[in-house]
C-alpha cells in the first residue's frame, strides 16, 4: 500500500494528496506520470507528477472529481493507502536551453503545467505564465503560480476574477508586447491547446502541449492512448504525454476523448449509488 501522507482540498473539485512512493520520487521527472489504482475492484488510472520530495520519499499528485476512480481516491484520508502506485512513466519534459517561455494552463491543466514552470524558474528561465479558469471558486494554485513565474495572469471566462477573458487572448497580447518565447507550453482541455497552437503557428514559435487520451496500460502495448502527430501513429504513454502542438491532430483526439462517455457515466452512477452518493444504478 502507497500511504497518502498530505490531503488538501484545493476548491469543490479538485485535490491534493503526497503519498509515499520512494521509488517513484528517487526518478521522477517534470512531465511524467503515474498509474494508481485505489483498490483491487478498481480501474488504473493515469496522473500527473505535480511535485515530488526525494528526501520524503513522497510524490504530489493534484486531480480532478470527474468519474468513478477520481471519485473513490477523493473518498480516501491521510493515513489510507493507495493499492498501486506506478511510475515513473512517459518522457520527461525536454526543458534544457529555454531561457524564456510562456506557460500556459487550462483549468486542471494548470496543475499539470505547474511543475514545468517551477522547472524552468528554478533553472533560470524567465517564465510568464497565463492560467485560465471558468470562474474565480475553480482557481487552484494561485500563490505556486506566482512563486514560480516571473510574470503571473489569472484569467476567467467571467470575469469573476483577475482579467476576463480566454487565455489565448492574454498571450496574444504579450506577444504583441514584443515578448519573445524560446517555447509556450500549454496544457488543458484540447481545444485550449489547439488554439494556442494556432496562435503561436504563423509565428513560428516552438510550441508544446501535453495529450491525456485514455490510457490502459501505460506502457505502449494495448494501443488505447493512440494519438496521430505529424501524420504518424504515436502512443502517449511511452511517446509523450508532451507533443508538438503545430503537428497534434487535434480533431481526432478531441472525437476519440469522447468515445467511452457513457460507458463512465454509467460507472460513476453505479459507484455513487453504492457509496450513498444517491447514483442511478440503471442510468
Ligand atoms: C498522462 C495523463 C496525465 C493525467 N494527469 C491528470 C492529473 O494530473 N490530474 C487529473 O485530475 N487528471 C489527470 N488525467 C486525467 C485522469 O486520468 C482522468 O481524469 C481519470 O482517469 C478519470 O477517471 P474516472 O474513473 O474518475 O472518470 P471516468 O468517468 O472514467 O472518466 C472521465 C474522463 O476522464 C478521462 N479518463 C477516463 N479514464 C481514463 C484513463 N484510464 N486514462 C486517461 N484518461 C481517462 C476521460 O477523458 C473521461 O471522459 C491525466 C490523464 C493522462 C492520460
Ligand atoms: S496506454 Fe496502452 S499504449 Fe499507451
Amino acid at each position: 500500500m502507497f500511504r497518502i501522507v498530505t490531503k488538501k482540498v484545493l476548491n469543490p473539485q479538485v485535490q491534493l494528496m503526497a503519498v509515499e512512493a520512494p521509488a517513484v520520487a528517487k526518478k521522477a521527472k517534470p512531465g511524467q506520470f503515474i498509474i494508481l489504482r485505489v483498490n483491487d475492484e478498481g480501474e488504473r488510472i493515469p496522473l500527473t507528477i505535480a511535485g515530488f520530495d526525494r528526501a520524503a520519499g513522497t510524490v504530489t499528485i493534484i486531480f480532478q472529481v470527474v468519474g468513478k476512480t477520481t471519485r473513490a481516491l477523493s473518498e480516501l484520508e491521510e493515513g489510507d493507502g493507495i493499492l498501486d502506485f506506478v511510475g515513473p512513466l512517459g518522457v520527461p519534459s525536454h526543458l534544457d536551453g529555454i531561457r524564456k517561455a510562456c506557460v500556459i494552463g487550462g483549468g486542471l491543466g494548470t496543475a499539470i503545467a505547474w511543475p514545468q514552470a517551477k522547472a524552468l524558474h528554478d533553472q533560470g528561465a524567465e517564465v510568464h505564465m497565463v492560467c485560465g479558469f471558468r470562474n474565480q471558486d475553480l482557481i487552484i494554485l494561485e500563490d505556486e503560480i506566482k512563486a514560480a513565474s516571473d510574470r503571473a495572469i489569472v484569467t476567467t471566462d467571467d470575469g469573476s476574477n483577475g482579467v476576463k477573458g480566454f487565455v489565448t487572448d492574454q498571450l496574444k497580447a504579450l506577444l504583441a508586447e514584443g515578448n519573445q518565447y524560446d517555447v509556450v507550453i500549454a496544457i488543458g482541455p484540447l481545444i485550449m491547446m489547439k488554439f494556442v497552437s494556432e496562435v503561436t503557428r504563423p509565428l513560428g514559435i516552438k510550441t508544446i502541449v501535453s495529450l491525456n487520451p485514455v490510457m490502459i496500460d501505460g506502457t505502449g502495448m494495448c494501443g488505447g492512448c493512440r494519438v496521430t502527430v505529424g501524420g504518424k501513429t504515436k502512443f502517449a504513454c511511452v511517446d509523450g504525454p508532451d507533443f508538438d502542438g503545430h503537428q497534434v491532430d487535434f480533431d481526432e483526439a478531441m472525437r476519440r476523448s469522447s468515445m467511452y462517455r457513457d460507458e463512465e457515466k454509467r460507472s460513476d452512477e453505479l459507484h455513487r449509488c453504492r457509496v450513498g452518493l444517491g447514483g442511478n444504478p440503471n442510468a
